[in-house]
C-alpha cells in the first residue's frame, strides 16, 4: 500500500489515494477529484491519463519491455504460435494440449463465413480500401448471429468465431481487389497457413504455403496481438463500455487502427520509402525536412508514445526481413534504404533528444511485402494480430465490476451566453 498523495488546492489540502500495479507503476487515482475540489484533470491525447486497469499487457517504454500476461515477448514470439498467443491474451494462460486443441477446433468450425456476406464484397468498388470492407464486415456479423447482442453470454463462441472469420474476410477483400474467385478456408491446415492459402492459391492449382513465411507470419501477429491502451484498444473499450456487443466494438477499433498515426503507419512506410527512392532524395534531405515543423511531414514508422527506447517489436521485426529475404534471395533496396534512414535518424540530434526510435511499423511492412501481401492489406495484417488484444480487452472490462461507460470531461472555451438573434436583424 502507498502513502495518499496530497494535494493543495485553492489553500485546502486534500488526500488523492494512490493506485500501485503489480509491476511498481504508480497513479494516483482522481475519480472523486471533481466532486471534492470542482476541478477536474485536463491531458490532451491521454498522455498521462490511465483509463483502467489492466492484467493483460504489462509495457515499460523506458527499458524496451513488453510482456503478455506476464510472458515476454521475446519468448513468445520465439516458442508460440499466433493461435496460442490468442489464447494467452484472451483466457489469461497458456492453454494445455486439450486446451489449444478445442480452441483450434473452434476456429475451424467458425472459418467460413455466410454465403450472403459474400454478396456484400460485390458491392464495393475494386478500389475500396480493404481497411473499410474489413470494418464493415465486422460490424455486420453482429446481424448474423444476435445472440451476440447479448453482450455477458456467449463469449465463448463469440470470441473463436470472430478471430476465425476476421481472417477469412480479410482474404476475401483481397480476392475482391484483385478480381479473384474466393478461396474457401481449408481447415487441416494451420490457422496462418490457412489465410494464406485463402489470399494467393487460385483454383485448380496447387498451393502450399512456404514454411519460412507461415513461421514468419506467426511471429508478425504474436508482435501486433496486444499493446494495452493503444488508441484502437481505447477505442474498443470505449465503445464496449456503452455494453455495444463486441462486433461493434471491434469494429469501431478497426477504424481507428486505420489512421496513419496508428496502425495505417506500416503502409505509409513503404509509401514513404518508395516516394524517396522514386523522387531521389537523400535520407539527410528527408530527415532535415521532419524536422522542419511547417513542412508537416514525419518520419513514418519511427516515434511512439510510450517508447522511449528500441520498441522491442522492431528489433525482432528488423532481424527478421533480413533473415526471410535472404532465405528467399530477395534483394529488396527499399530495405537497404530503410536502414539507412534508421542510422541517418538515430545518429540525428532531433531524433536523439526525442527518444524517437523505429517502432514496429517501420519493418513490418517491409516484410509482408516479401511476403507477397499488397501495401493496401498492411493495416489489416495489423487488424488480424491486433485482434486477440481488443477480444481481450473487451472481455476484461465487461467482466469488471467496476466498469462505466467511457464519458470523459472538457473544459469548455467557447462563447459564454448570449441571446439567439432573428436572421433579419444578424449582420
Ligand atoms: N518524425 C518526426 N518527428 C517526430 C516523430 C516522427 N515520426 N514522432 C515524434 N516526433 C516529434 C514531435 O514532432 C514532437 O516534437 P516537439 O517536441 O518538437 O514538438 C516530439 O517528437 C514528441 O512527439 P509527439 O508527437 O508529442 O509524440 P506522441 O506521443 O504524441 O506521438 C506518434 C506518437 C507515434 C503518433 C508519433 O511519434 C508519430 O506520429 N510517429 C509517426 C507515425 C507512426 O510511425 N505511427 C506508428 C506508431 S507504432 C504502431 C502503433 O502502435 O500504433
Amino acid at each position: 500500500m502507498a502513502d495518499n498523495a496530497k494535494l493543495i488546492l485553492e489553500g485546502k489540502e486534500y488526500e488523492i489515494p494512490v493506485v500501485v500495479g503489480s509491476e511498481n507503476e504508480k497513479a494516483l487515482e482522481i475519480s472523486k477529484l471533481r466532486s471534492q475540489t470542482g476541478h477536474i484533470t485536463l491531458d490532451s491525447g491521454f498522455v498521462n491519463t490511465g483509463s483502467t486497469t489492466s492484467a493483460i499487457t504489462y509495457l515499460d517504454g523506458e527499458q524496451g519491455i513488453l510482456r503478455y500476461r506476464g510472458i515476454p515477448i521475446e519468448q513468445l514470439a520465439k516458442n508460440s504460435s499466433f493461435v496460442e498467443t490468442s489464447y494467452l491474451l484472451i483466457y489469461g494462460h497458456l492453454p494445455t494440449k486439450d486446451q489449444l486443441a478445442n480452441f483450434s477446433h473452434l476456429l475451424n468450425m467458425h472459418s467460413m463465413i455466410h454465403e450472403d456476406m459474400k454478396h456484400f464484397f460485390d458491392g464495393y468498388p475494386a478500389t475500396a480500401h480493404p481497411m473499410a470492407i474489413l470494418s464493415s464486415m465486422v460490424c455486420s456479423l453482429s446481424a448474423y448471429y444476435p445472440e451476440s447482442l447479448n453482450v455477458f453470454e456467449s463469449f465463448d463462441s463469440q470470441a473463436p468465431r470472430l478471430l476465425s472469420k476476421l481472417r477469412t474476410i480479410a482474404a476475401f477483400s483481397y480476392k475482391k481487389s484483385v478480381g479473384h474467385p474466393m478461396m474457401y478456408p481449408q481447415n487441416h491446415l494451420s490457422y496462418c497457413a490457412n489465410f494464406l492459402q485463402m489470399m494467393f492459391a487460385v483454383p485448380a492449382e496447387p498451393f502450399e504455403a512456404d514454411e519460412d513465411i507461415v513461421k514468419a507470419l506467426n511471429i508478425l501477429l504474436i508482435l501486433h496481438a496486444d499493446h494495452e491502451q493503444n488508441c484502437s484498444t481505447s477505442t474498443v473499450r470505449l465503445v464496449g463500455s456503452s455494453q455495444a456487443n463486441m462486433y461493434a466494438s471491434v469494429s469501431a477499433g478497426i477504424l481507428a487502427l486505420w489512421g496513419p498515426l496508428h496502425g495505417g503507419a506500416n503502409q505509409a512506410v513503404i509509401e514513404m520509402l518508395e516516394d524517396l527512392q522514386n523522387s531521389g532524395t537523400s535520407c539527410k534531405k528527408f530527415i532535415s525536412s521532419v524536422k522542419d515543423k511547417d513542412s508537416k511531414s514525419k518520419l513514418m514508422g519511427f516515434g511512439h508514445r510510450v517508447y522511449k527506447s528500441y520498441d522491442p517489436r522492431a528489433k525482432i521485426l528488423k532481424e527478421m526481413t533480413d533473415l526471410i529475404l535472404s532465405k528467399r534471395g530477395v534483394n529488396d533496396p527499399l530495405l537497404d534504404l530503410a536502414k539507412e534512414m534508421e542510422e541517418t535518424a538515430l545518429s540525428d540530434s532531433y531524433f536523439v533528444e526525442r527518444n524517437l526510435y523505429p517502432n514496429v511499423d517501420f519493418y513490418s511492412g517491409l516484410l509482408y511485402k516479401a511476403m507477397g501481401i499488397p501495401v493496401n492489406m498492411f493495416t489489416v495484417m495489423f487488424a488480424i494480430g491486433r485482434l486477440p488484444g481488443w477480444i481481450a480487452h473487451w472481455k476484461e472490462m465487461m467482466d469488471d465490476p467496476q466498469t462505466k461507460i467511457g464519458r470523459p470531461r472538457q473544459i469548455y472555451t467557447g462563447e459564454t451566453a448570449r441571446d439567439y438573434v432573428h436572421i433579419d436583424q444578424r449582420k
